[in-house]
């Protein structure tokens, strides 16, 4: 921690030029409005106590960062029978919205759990009266992970989940597809699963709430305060290996050669990270390159791998 404590501001300032490589998201347009040049890290060691760089007071959504965690509530609910009868384990080396696979193998049946069509089969498994119901345990399994205190909580932020929800035309299409091949059942309502999706993704959330949700699965599942186990160790080890496969879409595996360790982004320009009984990161910079992963937060995480030797393999 003490050699992170010393370099890690000078390792933000050279990342941070590399904002001017990427622009931020705009196809959610509320998105549009974050910081183009803003950069901030916060790494949490096993004890919990953490090293920050940057500018880590910024809130963001978490995007297909959120994922990851919707995905472990799934198999907690369902079991690995339930969860991968909707979705495959994969990846595609596509687009994180693409339509293309979705026709070609098994109809239907999304690739992953991280792409679009596969976190969107996921949400349909989450247990819930409601959709309100299920976005409420979806913030308290968020929040737990996350640290949030008892009586506070994680929350929604309205504006990108409504103006995700106005333009997400093409994951409606991916939705209705779904349901076209009864990866989504009758009894499901497409538009009511949409809606648990598009307001998971619009979970707002800190680097330091990030990082300690990362620290979580790097303790395999182990709140790191309390050490009560929060996620059945087989379930985070799913979640790891997506992560390393199919985290950062479409350029997982040059992050993999480059980094080497499980991580997840979202369009946001989050990053979740982590190094296995280590170290849980959490990474915002939200100006991103063309495969929709922030350009100056892998390249921090680039600097900080080689620096120190993260890399799992
Ligand atoms: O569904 C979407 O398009 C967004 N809510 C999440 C996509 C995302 O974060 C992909 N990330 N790199």
């Amino acid at each position: 921690m003490e050699e992170l404590r010393a370099k890690l501001p000078a390792w933000v300032e050279a990342s941070r030029a590399l904002a001017n490589e990427g622009q931020v998201a705009s196809y959610i347009p509320e998105l549009a409005k974050a910081p183009r040049e803003a950069l901030g890290i916060t790494i949490m060691g096993r004890d919990g106590s953490t090293v920050s760089a940057g500018e880590t007071e910024l809130r963001f959504t978490m995007q297909s960062i959120s994922k990851v965690f919707t995905l472990l509530l799934a198999l907690i609910d369902n079991g690995e029978k339930g969860v991968f009868a909707k979705v495959g384990m994969e990846p595609t080396g596509d687009d994180f919205n693409s339509m293309l696979k979705l026709e070609l193998v098994e109809p239907g049946k999304p690739f992953n759990p991280l792409i679009n069509a596969g976190a969107i089969a996921i949400s349909s498994l989450i247990r819930g009266s409601s959709p309100a119901d299920k976005v409420a345990r979806i913030l308290s399994f968020f929040g737990e992970a996350a640290g949030v205190q008892a009586g506070g909580s994680l929350s929604v932020n309205g504006e990108v989940y409504r103006s995700e929800s106005a333009t997400a035309h093409r994951n409606r299409s991916l939705a209705y597809f779904l349901k076209d091949n009864e990866v989504l059942g009758e009894e499901i309502d497409v538009e009511d699963v949409l809606s648990v999706y598009f307001q998971h993704c619009s979970v707002e959330i800190t680097c330091g709430q990030l990082a300690r949700m990362a620290l979580v699965l790097a303790l395999g599942g182990a709140d790191p305060v309390s050490g009560r186990q929060l996620i059945p160790r087989r379930y985070v080890r799913i979640a790891k290996a997506f992560m390393l496969m199919c985290g950062m879409y479409n350029a997982s595996g040059e992050f993999a050669i480059q980094v080497g360790i499980p991580a997840k982004s979202g369009v946001s320009g989050g990053i979740l990270a982590l190094v296995p009984g280590r170290y849980g990161i959490g990474v915002i910079g939200p100006a991103l390159g063309p495969k929709g992963n922030s350009t100056a937060g892998v390249h921090l995480l680039e600097t900080i791998s080689a620096s120190l030797d993260w890399s799992i393999f």
